[in-house]
């Protein structure tokens, strides 16, 4: 493993759900597996990548063989991801809450005759358009994904150009899809001038085919 193409490479991949509490005992949450994260994470070590992995709390477990930074919020994995920067790439396959609850209750909320909680929300930093905006120190590849459930190309296109990061991998996560949750992905990769459509395939299909495209990319810039 150690001497596959991506040796002595540093990545860094973000994934899984980010959750926000309400109280203690209640959260908000984006619905995603972390499946093609952690599917993108291991691609990446069988290249031979040291990976930084952190993780929301997903429902798959982290591949062997990476650093595991477990988080819970959008803020904590903000400041795992600049905590473990600088990187050769960063992978950013967290579905990551837009907003949080800002009046989070440090105790549980009770039912109180009917009278209803308000719940008021600050909007979330995103990490990926932080990261890809960094003028000092930023990741000389900065992937992103796009979840989008009609005009896919148009509006993952339009979200490279206002996040500012180097590649996104766009797919269509339309119900009847059953990609949400499923085993199988179909994406476009859409990068400065261009897009490739691939195939529909698994999820660690689309995996590898990234990380050989990583690989690609970080090496032709050494
Ligand atoms: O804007 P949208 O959530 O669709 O963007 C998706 C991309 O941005 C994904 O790569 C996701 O990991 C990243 N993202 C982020 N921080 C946020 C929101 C999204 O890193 N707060």
């Amino acid at each position: 493993l150690s001497d596959g193409p991506l040796r002595g490479k540093r990545v860094l991949v973000t994934s899984g759900p980010t959750h926000e509490p309400i109280d203690p005992v209640r959260y908000i949450a984006n619905r995603s597996s972390g499946a093609q994260g952690t599917a993108v994470a291991k691609a990446l070590v069988e290249l031979g990548a040291e990976v930084v992995f952190v993780t929301g709390p997903a429902d798959v477990p982290p591949p062997v063989g990476v650093q595991v930074v477990a988080v819970e919020t959008a803020q904590q994995m903000k400041h795992a991801v600049e905590a473990n920067l600088p990187v050769d790439a960063a992978v950013f396959a967290a579905a990551v809450a837009d907003w949080r609850v800002s009046t989070a209750s440090m105790s549980k909320i009770k039912k109180q005759n009917g009278a209803l909680p308000v719940l008021e929300f600050a909007e979330n930093p995103d990490i990926l358009a932080a990261v890809s905006q960094m003028t000092v120190g930023r990741p000389p590849l900065v992937v992103g994904f796009a979840a989008e459930t009609d005009d896919v190309i148009a509006h993952a296109t339009a979200k490279r150009a206002r996040k500012g990061c180097d590649w996104i991998v766009a797919n269509d996560v339309s119900p009847e899809t059953g990609i949400m949750g499923g085993a199988e992905n179909a994406v476009t990769i859409i990068f400065e001038g261009g897009a490739d459509e691939w195939p529909r395939m698994t999820k660690d299909a689309v995996a590898q085919k990234l990380a050989e495209r990583i690989a690609s990319a970080i090496l032709d810039k050494d």
